[in-house]
């Protein structure tokens, strides 16, 4: 799925009483976030505690029989191919680590919370796909640039483009109270709703990070991950990586690309270099 701006003949547009309402909501800040699942709020939160240990983590994911089941089929993946299978949450989480502990936490909440629409399955779909594998590749861009942090870059992925997601909900929401006001039924066409959901995708995606309590440097790097030059200094490599992850995960490198990775200290064969190794990529997308 493209993020960036189709030709302006193929834009496709939504009613203008809906524009206008999503236009005033995303103004007065009026957008709904969905909060975060109960147990994988308290995972995130203990995992950014320096103090806190994997018994403590065990003990909060042990009330949570699904994010257990994902922790434990990610372990038996091939991302870890233990020697024998792991059936102990225990051994799960002493083998994946805190962090990625989190990230699941993360993965399972949006799941659950945020990708999810009546009427928009398919396009979430891809969605999801695209922030696994912007996140496999932010990982890949930071282990090759140095000097930022690999988790946290696999988590900023994760989340870089989950203002889409809220937007298309809000759109879907505006529909019946718009529809309600004006005493008809509005059709939405799913193009222009995907459109009208990239305006501003990344301050609405900042803004639901926020709302989780997730570390401000995650929040400002989401917010600039299209334009890492607005990002505040000690965030601008981190919305570089993700914005070089983003065209690698599009599979469109084009001189913007380059010239971001250079800020980070990776030159055009660098950048070939990880561009081709999407296959592999795409491997370990499908074990998340
Ligand atoms: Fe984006
Ligand atoms: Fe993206």
């Amino acid at each position: 799925m493209d993020t960036r701006s189709p030709p302006a003949a193929t834009v496709s547009t939504l009613p203008t009483e809906i524009l206008e309402a999503l236009e005033r909501r995303i103004a007065d800040g009026k957008i709904e976030f969905p909060s975060m699942p109960d147990v994988a709020s308290q995972v995130v939160s203990a995992t950014f505690d320096e103090d806190c240990d994997l018994s403590r983590i065990e003990r909060i994911v042990q009330r949570d029989p699904h994010l257990t089941a994902q922790l434990l089929k990610m372990v038996n993946s091939a991302l870890y191919a233990p020697a024998t299978p792991v059936t102990a949450l225990k051994q799960a989480l002493a083998i994946v680590g805190m962090t990625r502990v989190r990230d699941i936490a993360l993965l399972v909440s949006c799941e659950s919370r945020v990708f999810q629409i009546e009427g928009f399955e398919l396009e979430l779909a891809q969605l999801l796909e695209h922030a696994k594998t912007t996140a496999v590749y932010a990982r890949e861009v930071a282990r090759a640039a140095g000097g930022v942090d690999l988790d946290e870059s696999f988590c900023a992925g994760l989340l870089h483009d989950v203002g889409r997601a809220i937007l298309i909900q809000t759109i879907v929401d505006l529909r019946v109270i718009v529809g309600v006001k004006l005493r008809r039924k509005i059709e939405l066409e799913p193009r222009a709703v995907l459109d009208a959901a990239r305006a501003r995708h990344e301050v609405v995606g900042a803004g639901l990070l926020a709302s989780w309590e997730l570390p401000d440097r995650l929040v400002q790097a989401v917010r600039g991950h299209h334009d890492p030059a607005s990002a505040e200094e000690d965030c601008r490599p981190l919305a570089t990586t993700l914005r070089v992850a983003d065209d690698l995960a599009h599979a469109f490198v084009d001189e913007g690309t380059v010239t971001a990775a250079a800020e980070i200290g990776l030159d055009d064969g660098r950048v070939t270099a990880l561009a081709e190794r999407r296959v592999e990529i795409e491997g370990i997308v499908r074990e998340l």
